[in-house]
């Protein structure tokens, strides 16, 4: 129609007189009016096509017909894969018959199987591997990852189920677990923790092959991109405050969480050994408690820290006790101004000795929880606050009952 017109005006001139200007320029608007009405009785004739079709065309008609047809192909490609199930969209829409797969971003961040059977070595490797563009090009909302560092089942289950429950999508759960533990005790369907367990190695309380064990649990969560901020706990931990609380104070903190501190004597300063030096000297050597929660930056330098570690490998056996001197040492070292210097997770060494106080059944009582929850002050983004700790340990198994009845009224769980 358009190229139809287009010739009529073009020979137009050819015959164009200045006495018959009036009349020619009738005759013009006489033909054009023809053809735009031919126009539109062809395209009520052609209404058989699709709607969708039919709008697609008369949108890109302006442009030429070669860059036309390629916009045709590629709104079709894009609403054909926008309406397909989102998990199969990215590798099927293949843009031919090339036997080119168009692996989309979706499918180069999915995590391996929590089940992988990736070494150490190839998982660290993997884990390390950090984007220097710092800002997600795609909506992420941060979860938090829960690391549960233990020899059998966790204990307190039932609780933690609760606690979690209804905030699916803000959190990820990994647990390492003696391997000798069987499959007969696995957690059942539908529970937070089924199919939870990472690949685990046996686990020497206090050694260095805990350490592992906790760059183990750090590398398989540093594979979910999603996950900003990493948790440790153990079988006996539980939680102080509900999950919305806990979630916020960790998301929204500048800081991370690792307790440091130096201490003269024999359980402080005196497992230090002089073959660790230069790279570690007596006066870095620090202290702490091993259940850490950190965020994202310095999880991925835990796992790829090929300095500090290796000594500690070598050097740190029997009473030097590494999981108590690894990280605090290597973050005062490295990265101790983002630190708090202070665990989240509260335990209650009043009576001395090398293992902290075991809470019982009889100890749980409304006074109690509260007291851990709000009954101290400490700093918080550099502000005050009387949120100290946001977990608590050692919590026997015969506390659940008495948790599960307390958890509603007094860490207003839902
Ligand atoms: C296959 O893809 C390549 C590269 O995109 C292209 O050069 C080639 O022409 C394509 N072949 C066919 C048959 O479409
Ligand atoms: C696991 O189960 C097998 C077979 O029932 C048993 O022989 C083995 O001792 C069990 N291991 C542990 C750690 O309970
Ligand atoms: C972080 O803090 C800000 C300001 O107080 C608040 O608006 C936001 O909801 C917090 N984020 C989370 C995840 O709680
Ligand atoms: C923690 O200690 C480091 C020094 O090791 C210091 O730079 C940092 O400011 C301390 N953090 C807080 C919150 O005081
Ligand atoms: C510190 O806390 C006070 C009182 O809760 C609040 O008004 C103030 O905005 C906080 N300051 C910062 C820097 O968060
Ligand atoms: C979580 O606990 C806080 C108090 O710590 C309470 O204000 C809030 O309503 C609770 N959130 C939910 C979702 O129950």
């Amino acid at each position: 129609m358009k190229s139809q017109n287009q010739n009529i005006l073009t020979s137009f001139p050819k015959i164009f007189n200045a006495q018959f200007h009036l009349l020619n320029l009738l005759l013009f608007f006489l033909v054009f009016a023809s053809g735009l009405t031919l126009g539109i009785i062809l395209s009520f004739s052609l209404k058989n096509f699709s709607f969708k079709l039919n709008i697609t065309q008369f949108s890109v008609s302006s442009s030429s017909s070669s860059s036309s047809q390629s916009k045709i192909e590629t709104s079709h490609l894009s609403s054909s894969s926008s309406s397909s199930s989102s998990s199969s969209s990215l590798t099927s829409a293949a843009p031919n018959n090339n036997n080119t797969v168009r692996v989309g971003l979706k499918e180069f961040l999915r995590p391996p199987s929590i089940t992988h059977d990736m070494e150490d070595k190839e998982l660290l490797w993997r884990a390390s591997m950090v984007a220097k563009i710092r800002e997600y090009p795609f909506e992420r909302t941060p979860k938090v990852a829960f690391l549960f560092l233990t020899r059998g089942p966790v204990l307190l289950a039932p609780l933690w189920e609760k606690f979690f429950k209804g905030h699916e999508g803000l959190y990820s759960i990994y647990v390492h677990s003696n391997p000798s533990f069987n499959e007969s005790e696995a957690e059942p369907v539908g529970s937070v923790f089924y199919r939870r367990r990472i690949p685990s190695k046996e686990v020497k309380w206090g050694s260095v092959n805990m350490i592992e064990a906790e760059r183990r649990l750090l590398a398989n969560a540093l594979l979910d991109i999603s996950n900003q901020r990493f948790v440790l706990l153990s079988e006996s931990c539980i939680p102080l405050y509900n999950f919305s609380t806990i979630y916020s104070h960790l998301i929204n903190s500048t800081h991370n969480f690792v307790e440091v501190y130096d201490l003269e004597g024999p359980v402080g300063r005196g497992r230090y050994s002089p073959r660790m030096a230069p790279t570690i000297q007596i006066n870095q050597w620090r202290k702490g408690s091993q259940w850490f929660e950190m965020d994202r930056d310095l999880a991925s330098e835990v796992v790829s820290d090929t300095t500090y570690f290796p000594i500690f490998q070598k050097f740190c056996h029997g009473n030097c006790y590494a999981d108590e001197h690894y990280l605090p040492t290597f973050v005062y070292m490295k990265f101790g101004e983002k630190n708090a210097n202070k665990t989240l997770t509260w335990v209650d060494w009043k009576f001395g000795g090398p293992h902290p106080t075991r809470i019982v059944r009889t100890d749980v009582t409304v006074e109690f929880l509260q007291k851990l929850r709000t009954g101290s002050k400490c700093g918080y983004n550099g502000n005050s606050t009387n949120v100290c700790f946001l977990f608590a340990r050692k919590f026997l198994p015969n506390t659940l009952d008495r948790l599960l009845k307390l958890a509603p009224q007094v860490m207003h769980f839902r």
